[in-house]
């Protein structure tokens, strides 16, 4: 949808991505855009302009990181991100998708079908059916230098999980994060006293009514003392609506009104360029 926002709202490009789009959706929403330019079409202007703010702070994420001399990125519970073949930063860089067999399967038939080899080296998990601390070991056994600086990228999943899930998910990614990794995750904020968005509590229904509900959400004050108990360093901590004003012109950064959708990104302790030469 967002190679149809005219170029100065295009914030990030993703030529694979209708590939995976579900027939029906496709078709409903291509009938629409038909008969009108998507940003005049409320509510799915905003939710794509919403994604290309999280993918762009995410993918400046990965730049950042390549450009102070990383070479390795997991994408945990990758889905359909196709980073490792869009992004020519990650040209000589290991990259791992970790995710379950199904979603693998389809991605894997859906870029074959578009003649397109990812680099990516697949690491199939179940979480229900296979414990987290085992995941270090088969990342290792995939290729992955612990001892090397990775950047994780955790998008759009710690919603979806429990407290003992998030907890041993953090400690498994810091096993696998030599000195100078880095962590950069989507979540949603909890709020002792604000009431979630009207918007925010639409979709929470409809996830909710689609078999995935949404469990987890930290208190942002609350987020560096829980990272830090589990060995990261919380760096940046912004909402979806501050990174569109940085990103958007204002009128459209107003239409990403989301407060309560964060993106945090933390560090193993050491910095990258301390590990880099470290390692020279
Ligand atoms: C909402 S998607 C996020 C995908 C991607 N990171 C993104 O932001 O577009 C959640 C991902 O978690 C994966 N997932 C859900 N349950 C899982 C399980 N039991 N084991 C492994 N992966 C699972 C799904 O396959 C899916 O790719």
């Amino acid at each position: 949808m967002a190679r149809l926002l005219p170029d100065e709202l295009r914030l990030a490009d993703d030529p694979f991505g209708e590939a995976f789009a579900d027939d029906l959706a496709s078709r409903a929403m291509g009938a629409v855009v038909d008969r009108l330019p998507l940003m005049r079409v409320p509510g799915l202007s905003a939710w794509v302009l919403y994604m290309q703010v999280r993918t762009r702070v995410l993918d400046d994420a990965v730049r950042a990181f390549t450009a102070a001399g990383g070479r390795q990125l997991v994408l945990l519970g990758a889905g359909y991100d196709c980073r490792a073949l869009r992004l020519p930063e990650l040209g000589d860089a290991r990259v791992f998708e970790v995710d379950h067999p199904a979603t693998q399967g389809h991605k894997k038939a859906v870029l074959a079908r578009l003649g397109a080899a990812s680099p990516a080296r697949y690491v199939t998990w179940n979480f229900e059916e296979r414990p987290l601390a085992e995941l270090p070991g088969a990342l290792a056994a995939a290729g992955l230098d612990p001892a090397a600086p990775t950047l994780t990228i955790w998008e759009g999943v710690t919603m979806y999980l429990t407290e003992p899930a998030i907890d041993a998910s953090l400690r498994a990614i810091r096993a696998w994060s030599g000195a100078g990794s880095q962590l950069a995750m989507t979540y949603f904020a909890r709020s002792r006293d604000v009431r979630l968005s009207l918007r925010t509590r639409a979709v929470k229904a409809l996830v909710a009514r689609a078999g995935e509900p949404w469990r987890w959400g930290w208190i942002p004050d609350e987020l560096p003392a829980y990272l830090r108990d589990r060995g990261w360093a919380l760096a940046r901590d912004v909402a979806m609506a501050e990174a569109a004003q940085d990103l958007l012109p204002p009128a459209r950064a107003r239409l990403v009104g989301a407060t309560d959708r964060r993106i945090a990104l933390a560090n193993a302790p050491e910095s990258i360029a301390v590990a880099v030469a470290a390692r020279a």
